[in-house]
C-alpha cells in the first residue's frame, strides 16, 4: 500500500448522537434507494407491504391498474397512520382514526361525517408520493421523488449481484435481529474481513482472509476473498451505501440491510434464498445455519463496540490501508452527503 498517511474513523459521536441521526435521515435515508421487501408480496392489486426508514412510515400497495405505487403511510387529516399491518390485502386504504378512504392510487375518496368548509377540495388531500422501483425480485423505495432511477442508483451492484443470484432462486426465510449498535457500527463491521480470523473460526477455515480485497466505486463495496480448498464459502459479495448487502451464500444468496432504528439501535434483516431444486432442510441445514452463526458472532463483538463509542474516552481510530478501505469509503460517502465531504 502506498498511502501516505493514515485515514481515521468517524467521530466517535457521530456513532450515538441524536442530532446527527435526524441529519442523517434527512440527507441520507430520505434520499437513497431503500430495500423493503420482496416482490412476491405485493404481486396483485390490493397487495401491501409496510415500512419504516428511520422512523418514516410508508406504504407501497399494487393499485387496480397493477401499478406499485409508495406512499408515506401518514393520513392528510391528522397524521394517523393509516396501514398498520406489515403486509396484507385491502381495497382501499381506511385510516383508522376517522376513517378517511382513499384509494389504491392514494386519492382521497371520502371523508365521512367531517362535512368541510366551502374552500375544502378532496383532490388537495391525496397521499404524499415516494418512489417505487422493483430489482432482484425486490421492492425498493426512495422518500425523494426527484431522485435518480435505481437502475443507476445500483450500479456495479447490479453486476456483482447477478454474477451469482440466479433465477431459479427461490425464497428460503428471512432472519431478523435488533442490535444495540448504530447503523454505522453495524456497517463498519461488514466492511473488513480483517475480524475473520478472532469473529468468526467456522469462515476463517474457510475463506483466506488475509487475501481478502475490496474494490470500491460508484457508491459501491465489491468485496472478495479466496476459499480454501475444499470449500464453497464465499466468493465475491459487496455493499451499497448507505445501508444494502448481498453476500453469495454456498449453494445460495442473501440480501441484508441494515435499519436505522434508533441512533444506538439497529436491525438487521437478511433474506436468504437458494436455487429450487435444493429442498428447504438441506439449505437450512447447512447455508441456513452457517449464517446464523457467522451473524451470531458479529452480534456479540458490534455492541461491544458500540458501548465505547459513547463513553467519550475514544474520539477515532486508525484504519488499515489493505484492511480497510471498505470503511473510508463508506465514511467518505457519508460525509459526502451530509455536505461535509472533502
Ligand atoms: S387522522 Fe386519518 S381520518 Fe383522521
Ligand atoms: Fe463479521
Amino acid at each position: 500500500m502506498d498511502q501516505k498517511s493514515t485515514t481515521y474513523t468517524l467521530p466517535a459521536k457521530l456513532y450515538h448522537e441524536n442530532d446527527f441521526f435526524k441529519v442523517e435521515r434527512d440527507k441520507i435515508f430520505s434520499n437513497e434507494w431503500q430495500w423493503v421487501g420482496r416482490s412476491e408480496l405485493v404481486k396483485n392489486p390490493g397487495q401491501f407491504i409496510t415500512a419504516e426508514i428511520t422512523n418514516i412510515p410508508i406504504l407501497i400497495i399494487r393499485d387496480s391498474n397493477n401499478i406499485l405505487r409508495g406512499f408515506h403511510n401518514v393520513c392528510r387529516h391528522r397524521a394517523s397512520k393509516i396501514l398498520l399491518d406489515k403486509e396484507g390485502k385491502c381495497k382501499s386504504l381506511v385510516c383508522p382514526y376517522h376513517g378517511w378512504r382513499y384509494g389504491l392510487n392514494g386519492k382521497l375518496q371520502n371523508s365521512p361525517y367531517f362535512y368541510g368548509a366551502e374552500d375544502f377540495n378532496p383532490d388537495n388531500f391525496s397521499l404524499f408520493p415516494i418512489k417505487v422501483s422493483e430489482e432482484f425480485g425486490l421492492v425498493f423505495v426512495n422518500i425523494n421523488v426527484d431522485s435518480e432511477s435505481l437502475t443507476s442508483w445500483l450500479g456495479p451492484f447490479t453486476e456483482m449481484v447477478n454474477r451469482v443470484y440466479k433465477s431459479n432462486f427461490v425464497f428460503h426465510n428471512e432472519i431478523t435481529f435488533d442490535v444495540n449498535a448504530n447503523w454505522k457500527t453495524y456497517v463498519d463491521n461488514y466492511q473488513e474481513g480483517y475480524h475473520i480470523p478472532l469473529i468468526h473460526p467456522q469462515l476463517n477455515k474457510d475463506v483466506v482472509w488475509q487475501e481478502y480485497t475490496l474494490i470500491n466505486t460508484d457508491s459501491t463495496s465489491i468485496h472478495s476473498v479466496p476459499p480454501r480448498s475444499g470449500s464453497h464459502e464465499p466468493g465475491s459479495f459487496g455493499w451499497h451505501f448507505p445501508n444494502i448487502i448481498f453476500n453469495a451464500y454456498g449453494r445460495g444468496a442473501v440480501f441484508q440491510r441494515i435499519e436505522p432504528l434508533k441512533p444506538k439501535w439497529c436491525r438487521v434483516v437478511y433474506n436468504l434464498f437458494r436455487p429450487s431444486d435444493v429442498s428447504e432442510e438441506d439449505f437450512e441445514s447447512n447455508e441456513g445455519q452457517y449464517q446464523k452463526e457467522v451473524s451470531i458472532e458479529d452480534q456479540k463483538i458490534v455492541p461491544l463496540v458500540q458501548q465505547n463509542l459513547e463513553t467519550g474516552i475514544y474520539q477515532a481510530g486508525p484504519l488499515s490501508p489493505k484492511y480497510e478501505s471498505g470503511l473510508a469509503y463508506f465514511h467518505q460517502l457519508l460525509m459526502e452527503r451530509i455536505g461535509i465531504g472533502e
